[in-house]
Formats: structure tokens, C-alpha cells, sequence
């Protein structure tokens, strides 16, 4: 059994980011709703606990409370944000409605280093997010550290080893946080420091076995990292009671469902169905030029091709899905996480209800980077563990317009050689995102001596850290020529290719 840090959920939007900060001190932890009863805790032999921050305030009629009991555990605590207000609450001090929130950056001084501060420097840039702060100290707490609006903006009670502090140490901005986090779990909490990737799938796989004990899970495959490293761990963990579905859309890209049947079905020997769907697809998509709606008929579609596998497969229970924490993340709540739904997600909600299958979703706690670790660890090859985002509808918003068998050959075809010399150049994995993009304008063009009416390619090639924003790779000019000069000679159809130098925003990276 190892060690475990309680992390308190009251409710926060970043109480998973001080999960994964632990995880990344190599430390196991585990997220309890605020409700959890202190026997609890002690059943399970935590051996410290962080109380999370919050949207709500001590104040309100409706603030999650933790049972009191856990300040008498004798473990050490520490409270961030909301949970240092809640020291200041419950336990005898004063925590006061603040005349302005305050939100940001701002400088932590820091007054005693002590354990929580051991090894930084006198001055922290720190985010901060609150609105009440504490006011008066609780009775055997000391300050620490101070802002520029708070005397006790870091607090420690040394005695009982309980720790408060205003700013976020989990978040990217707050500099230098991890190491906050590592000194109370090391240096206060005496935790070992030898939680690894290895270990995390040795408990997703009994955790799994746990859930699903002798029934049938099926999961789509969609040849993505997150569905992929889901389906080599739940394979791990319960083998042939896994049956994978993949479906070919016919708006995949070249050799992707060859690559799939090779890896799972001969290496991983996992069960596998191909299910080939792609005269349906386009019969369905025929005519069809409004982007909405091609996304809309390629979704249904999918539901309806995959529901009817099912009946060859037979009974299952469950249906497993490679969620992540940043598809879940307000959208819904999880582990009953009171936080306030801001955004939803296109992968969350899953197939419909109807199926009445449950959902195992194993990688629902980790973020990306993550996931790919695990999926390393599994064995995955690089090519899938780092393999570029690819949207779900595929080829078909890729394709401008109508789409139709003919004009998706064209891209596929162009996109294979734009691939081919990305890989070979190493450049495909220094770009977020290199594709093509089908554009259904025909131009003049010379092929030998003859005139050639063709199609228009254009390529996309962006750098990004999310998503959110993306700018135009600057490939070299000899690599962009032997794409430009490979795809209108060796793909038939096509007598120009153009470079896209969009940015997101205002542009998106896809086209559609
Ligand atoms: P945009 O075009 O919105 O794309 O800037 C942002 C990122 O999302 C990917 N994308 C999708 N991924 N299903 C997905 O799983 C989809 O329907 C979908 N549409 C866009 C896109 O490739 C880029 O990485």
C-alpha cells in the first residue's frame, strides 16, 4: 500500500493540478469529497492532508466544510486558499471579507523559511485568487510570509504541523510552487518519493479489475493517443474481456487502419472488430457542403455503426473511453467536485445513454503529458505515444465542401507525402499540427507540355502549446519546395499547393 496524501476537494477548478503536482513529486494521492468523515482518512493511514481552495466563501450558507475531525488526526495540513481561510474559520482565528479581490500576480515575501519555504528565496512571484483572507491568527499559528494585502499570507503552526498559504502553489504562474508542495510532502510529511508511472498502472490495472470483475468491456478505438493508451491498460489489466472497436469512416487517413489492425490485433493481440463503414459514410455525407453539418452526420454515424457492432460482439457492461482530465475538467462533476461548470467538451458525454452501458474511463484523472507517459510505459510506439492531434470527423472537415471518395483520395494522398517529409526531415514532431487541406478550386496548371485543370492543396502547418493559440511553423524553404514539387507530381488532380500563414485566432488550425 502506499503512502497517501489526502488532497480535500472543496471544490476548486485546480484541485486535479495539485494531484498531478504530487504525482510529479513521485507521491501517491488521492482526491476526497470536502463531506469525507475524518475516520476515514485515518481508515486508510493518509499521511497528510491539503485542503484545496474553492470558488465559495467561509462565509456562505451554503460553504463546504470539512469534518473538523481531521485537524485532530495528527497529520500535517496545509491549506491553500480556501483551506487557509478555513483555518482561520474553524479553528479559532478570524477569517474576514476582503475590500477587494484579489486576483494574480503579486509578491510573496517570505518572513520564516522554515520547512514549507526551505531552499527559496526571500521574494516569490505567486498567484493569488481570493476574496475573504485570514485576519486575525488561529491560537498557536504563526505568520510565515505576506503579501502586499495580507500580514498572513503564509501561516504554520508548528506544533501540529498545519500549514496555510493564499496563493496557489499548483498553478504555472506561481513560481517555483512544485517546490512548496515538495517541502511539505518531504520535508513535513516524510513521504518517500516513490510513486512512478509504473506504479500508477499497477493500481489503474487493479482498480480496473476491481470495477469490472468477469464482465465484457468494449471500447472504439479511434487510433488516438487517448483511446489507444486506454486500450493498452484496460488490456492489461482484464485481456480478452476487452473487445476494441474500430471503425473505418472512410475519411481516414492513408494506412491508418492497416497501422491499427497491425498493432493491436498482431502485437497487443488485443480483440479487435474493423468494422468498414466508409461507403456509408459517404452516401450519407453526399451533397453535404455546410461544415455543422458534416460533423453532425459523421457523429450520428458513428453512434449508429458502432451500436450495431455490438449485437456481433454480444453482452457487454461496460464501455471504456480514453476521457482526460482536461476534456472532464468543469464540465462535469468529478469525484463529486462541487466546481462551477463553465465549459463542456465535444469528448465528454460519450455514446448515448440509451446503450446502457456504464463507462470505465481509467485515464480520467490525468493530463495529457501524462497519458502519454503511461502509454510509454505500456509499450506504445513513439508514433502513437506522440503521434499529432487528428480531429474526430477526420478527412471529411479536411476536405472543403462536398466531400466524396474521389476528392478524399486526392488529400490523402498529398497528405501522406506531406507526412512521409515531415518524418523524414524530423519535423513532424517539432510542429503541433502538419496536414493538408483539400480546397475545391480547380486552376490552371502544366503537366509536360500539357494544361492541367486541377485541384488546389493547401498545407497546414502550426506551432502550439494547447491549442487555444497557434501560429504558421517556419518551415525551411527547401523542405516546403520538395513538399510543393512531391505533391503536384506524384498526385494526380492537383496543380498547385499553397502554405497557409493563419494564425489562431482569428483563423482556427482546421480549415473546414
Ligand atoms: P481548431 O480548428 O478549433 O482545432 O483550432 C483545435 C484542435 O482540435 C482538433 N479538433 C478536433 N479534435 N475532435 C477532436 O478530437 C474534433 O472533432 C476536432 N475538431 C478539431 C484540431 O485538430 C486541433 O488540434
Amino acid at each position: 500500500m502506499p503512502q497517501i496524501i489526502a488532497v480535500i476537494d472543496f471544490g476548486s477548478q485546480y484541485t486535479q493540478v495539485i494531484a498531478r503536482r504530487i504525482r510529479e513529486c513521485q507521491v501517491y494521492s488521492k482526491i476526497y469529497h470536502f463531506t469525507t468523515p475524518a475516520a476515514q482518512l485515518r481508515a486508510d493511514g493518509v499521511i497528510g492532508i491539503i485542503l484545496s481552495g474553492g470558488p465559495s466563501s467561509v462565509f456562505a450558507k451554503t460553504a463546504p466544510l470539512p469534518d473538523r475531525g481531521i485537524f485532530e488526526l495528527g497529520v500535517p495540513v496545509l491549506g491553500i486558499c480556501y483551506g487557509i481561510q478555513l483555518f482561520g474559520h474553524l479553528l479559532g482565528g478570524i477569517t474576514a471579507k476582503s475590500d477587494h479581490r484579489e486576483y494574480g500576480h503579486g509578491t510573496l515575501t517570505i518572513k520564516k523559511p522554515g520547512r514549507l519555504f526551505a531552499g527559496l528565496p526571500g521574494k516569490l512571484r505567486v498567484w493569488n485568487s481570493h476574496g475573504d483572507k485570514v485576519s486575525k491568527l488561529p491560537p498557536g499559528f504563526r505568520a510565515i510570509g505576506t503579501t502586499e494585502n495580507s500580514p498572513f499570507a503564509a501561516i504554520e503552526d508548528l506544533k501540529r504541523n498545519f500549514y496555510g498559504i493564499q496563493f496557489h502553489p499548483e498553478v504555472f504562474h506561481t513560481e517555483r510552487g512544485v517546490e512548496v508542495i515538495r517541502n511539505f510532502l518531504v520535508g513535513v510529511c516524510g513521504a518517500q518519493q516513490d510513486w512512478t508511472m509504473k506504479d500508477f498502472i499497477a493500481h489503474a490495472v487493479g482498480q480496473i479489475r476491481a470495477t469490472v470483475g468477469r464482465s465484457r468491456v468494449i471500447l472504439g478505438l479511434s487510433g488516438g493517443v487517448d483511446s489507444s493508451v486506454a486500450a493498452a491498460l484496460i488490456h492489461r489489466a482484464i485481456g480478452r474481456q476487452l473487445t476494441c472497436v474500430f471503425v473505418d469512416n472512410g475519411l481516414l487517413r492513408q494506412g491508418e487502419r492497416q497501422a491499427v489492425a497491425d498493432l493491436y490485433g498482431k502485437h497487443f493481440h488485443i480483440d479487435l472488430r474493423v468494422v468498414d463503414a466508409s461507403k456509408l459514410f459517404l452516401r450519407r455525407l453526399k451533397g453535404v457542403t455546410d461544415p455543422e453539418a458534416k460533423r453532425k452526420i459523421i457523429g450520428r454515424t458513428f453512434v449508429t455503426v458502432f451500436e450495431k457492432s455490438l449485437q456481433s460482439i454480444g453482452h457487454a457492461d461496460y464501455l471504456a473511453q480514453g476521457t482526460l482530465y482536461p476534456d472532464v475538467i468543469e464540465s462535469v462533476a468529478i469525484g463529486n467536485n462541487p466546481a462551477a461548470l463553465i465549459k463542456s467538451h465535444h469528448n465528454v458525454g460519450g455514446l448515448p445513454a440509451r446503450m446502457k452501458l456504464k463507462l470505465l474511463e481509467p485515464l480520467r484523472e490525468l493530463f495529457k503529458d501524462e497519458v502519454r507517459r503511461v502509454g510509454a510505459a505500456l509499450g506504445l510506439p513513439k508514433e502513437v505515444v506522440w503521434r499529432q492531434p487528428f480531429p474526430g470527423p477526420g478527412l471529411g472537415v479536411r476536405v472543403l465542401g462536398g466531400v466524396s471518395g474521389e476528392k478524399l483520395e486526392i488529400l490523402r494522398r498529398a497528405d501522406a507525402i506531406l507526412h512521409d517529409e515531415m518524418m523524414k526531415s524530423g519535423w513532424y514532431w517539432k510542429v503541433w499540427q502538419s496536414f493538408c487541406v483539400f480546397l475545391p478550386v480547380k486552376s490552371v496548371g502544366v503537366v509536360g507540355d500539357e494544361r492541367n485543370y486541377a485541384y488546389v492543396i493547401a498545407l497546414r502547418v502550426v506551432e502550439s502549446i494547447d491549442a487555444m493559440t497557434a501560429d504558421w511553423a517556419r518551415l525551411p524553404p527547401d523542405l516546403l519546395q520538395v513538399i510543393s514539387s512531391r505533391i503536384t507530381n506524384e498526385v494526380r488532380g492537383v496543380s498547385r499547393v499553397v502554405l497557409d500563414i493563419s494564425s489562431k485566432p482569428p483563423a482556427t488550425i482546421e480549415w473546414e
